[in-house]
């Protein structure tokens, strides 16, 4: 049985990425919902329906644990996919606002989130800050577009150096001690957005902090097989061949980035 990552395009790969480095042994899926990419710019009752279809077809494959690796998909839909589908684990994203509040006590800087218009909108991101930024020093950015950049492989240093100094331009960046992309899609950006920075930023996601509390289930759930070798069987809800190839290329981009 293999462990499936959803994601709405591929921005998920930057999970599957994780994944795949921890378990070697383990056999995936990654689905992308290609007929309704993007979510985070849509309405919230429109996306949870297309997160529902998505996930029905992939309960219909042979898996073992479900990784939601979409922030805006986990923000809306997280605790009603759990009680609809109880047979396998879930597992969903938070943006790493704890780390980077904790790593603000040390640095004594601001944190910025970097999200999408929904996921920053939703209550289960609101009562994440709410919760943890007692010190009122997290602010929160939505990037519309970058979702869309991503889709269309534009990873152009000038292009988007441009598009990000447009957006950070209200900022007074030396204020802030942590970046936290809070949307699977924005690590693809992370060099850019290092040579961008200033250098005493750091940049965190939510991947491992994913990765790891899949790891605990897989164990407490004896659901480690350790016979497979990283295959990755990748499908999308328009099951189109050049969307197939263009999920390999992303994984490709991603790897070498991390390279
Ligand atoms: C999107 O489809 O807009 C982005 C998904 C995410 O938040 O990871």
């Amino acid at each position: 049985m293999r462990i499936a990552f959803f994601d709405s395009g591929l921005g998920g790969i930057t999970v599957l990425h994780e994944g795949m480095r921890r378990f070697p042994q383990e056999d995936f899926y990654y689905y992308a919902d290609t007929l309704h990419v993007p979510y985070g710019t849509k309405p919230k009752h429109e996306v949870k329906q297309y997160i529902f279809e998505a996930v029905d077809r992939m309960m219909q494959l042979d898996i073992k644990a479900l990784v939601i690796a979409c922030n805006t998909a986990t923000s809306i839909a997280i605790s009603e996919l759990r009680s609809v589908y109880t047979s396998i684990p879930i597992i969903g994203m938070e943006p790493a606002v704890k780390p980077a509040v904790q790593l603000s006590r040390v640095n004594g800087r601001r944190v910025l989130v970097l999200a999408t218009p929904l996921t920053l909108r939703e209550s289960k991101y609101i009562e994440l800050v709410n919760r943890i930024d007692d010190l009122s020093i997290v602010d929160s950015l939505p990037l519309p577009e970058l979702v869309q950049y991503c889709e269309s492989l534009q990873f152009d240093e000038a292009v988007m150096t441009d598009y990000f100094s447009a957006k950070f331009a209200p900022y007074d960046l030396n204020n802030y001690g942590t970046l936290v992309l809070g949307c699977t899609h924005y690590p693809f950006y992370r060099q850019i957005l290092r040579k961008l920075l200033p250098k005493h930023i750091q940049i965190i996601d939510g991947s491992s902090g994913t990765v790891n509390h899949l790891a605990e289930l897989l164990v407490s759930h004896s659901l480690l097989e350790n016979t497979g070798c990283a295959d990755v069987q990748f499908i999308c809800s328009d099951d189109s061949p050049s969307y197939l190839q263009r999920m390999e290329q992303a994984l490709n981009i991603y790897r070498t980035h991390q390279s």
